[in-house]
């Protein structure tokens, strides 16, 4: 049996399916990835741009990145990828994608159980955290008028609603994936490097308490030794043609 049957009859039987996506998901959408030959990182330092002591220091700079990528994000369509995975938390029970993606292609594809682990570029929040701006709000202007924004509230300069290197995760989010790999049958994790925690330690968990894990992407990754199965290709080939047999053997 080749590894696309045996992924697709380890789905067929499974109740929960827990399915971590990265930036390589959106990649045929025509985001860039971040590691990659022409990653976004090979670009520009991370911590010249992802890290709350960048914003501290030149929070113009580090809006002129968002408000680019911002841009790019709102010309880009969801792809097969994303297609498959909506309608997968959807139609069938037990579905839940954690996705590591801040671009929104999820829910424009019309997932359903979907946690988002490291925010959204379309919310944003007061640097100052003041009382009435405590709480993310959307905001999709592109591009914005001023750079960077400030509160309605209280004029202080408003973050992208990203986390950010250095940062924690919401503990609500966070226990709420680590939930979902813990109790998922199997765990499929896809376009995604698996170098940046706690996400990349999420395939881990879910092996842990006795889930079949599978990886999606082209190349090896930091999980590929780890995960049960490693399905080369890429995810908007490999999810539909997944998806195709799992229609095939209803
Ligand atoms: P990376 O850029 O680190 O990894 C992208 C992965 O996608 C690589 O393993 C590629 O081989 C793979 N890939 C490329 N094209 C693909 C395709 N068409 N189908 C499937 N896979 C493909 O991105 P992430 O692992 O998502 O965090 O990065 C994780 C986090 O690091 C991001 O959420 C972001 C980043 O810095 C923060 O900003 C906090």
């Amino acid at each position: 049996m080749g590894d696309l049957d045996r992924a697709i009859e380890r789905l067929r039987r499974a109740g929960r399916i827990t399915i971590l996506t990265g930036a390589g998901v959106s990649a045929a959408s025509g985001i860039p990835t971040f590691r990659g030959d022409d990653g976004l990182w090979k670009k520009v330092r991370a911590e010249t741009i992802a890290t709350p002591e960048a914003f501290q220091h030149d929070p113009k700079f580090v809006w002129e990145w968002y408000d680019w990528r911002r841009s790019v994000i709102l010309d880009a369509k969801p792809n097969a990828a994303h297609d498959v995975l909506g309608r997968w938390t959807r139609e069938r029970a037990g579905v839940t994608v954690i996705a590591q993606n801040v671009d929104g292609l999820h829910e424009r594809a019309g997932a359903e159980r979907l946690i988002r682990l490291h925010g959204s570029i379309w919310h944003v929040r007061c640097w100052a955290r003041c009382s009435a701006g405590r709480e993310d709000w959307l905001d999709r202007t592109v591009p914005q008028p001023r750079l960077p924004p400030l509160c309605p509230h209280c004029g202080a300069i408003v973050r992208p609603g990203v986390v950010w290197f250095g940062e924690p995760l919401d503990r609500g989010v966070l226990a709420e994936a680590t939930l979902a790999a813990e109790e998922c049958d199997v765990f499929l994790t896809v376009g995604t490097s698996s170098v940046v925690y706690p996400a990349a330690g999420l395939v881990h968990h879910a092996k842990h308490q006795g889930a079949f894990t599978i990886e999606i992407n082209p190349d090896a990754t930091e999980a590929s030794a780890q995960v049960d199965l490693a399905v080369r290709g890429k995810a908007e080939e490999v999810l539909p043609a997944l998806d195709r047999g799992l229609l095939s053997r209803e």
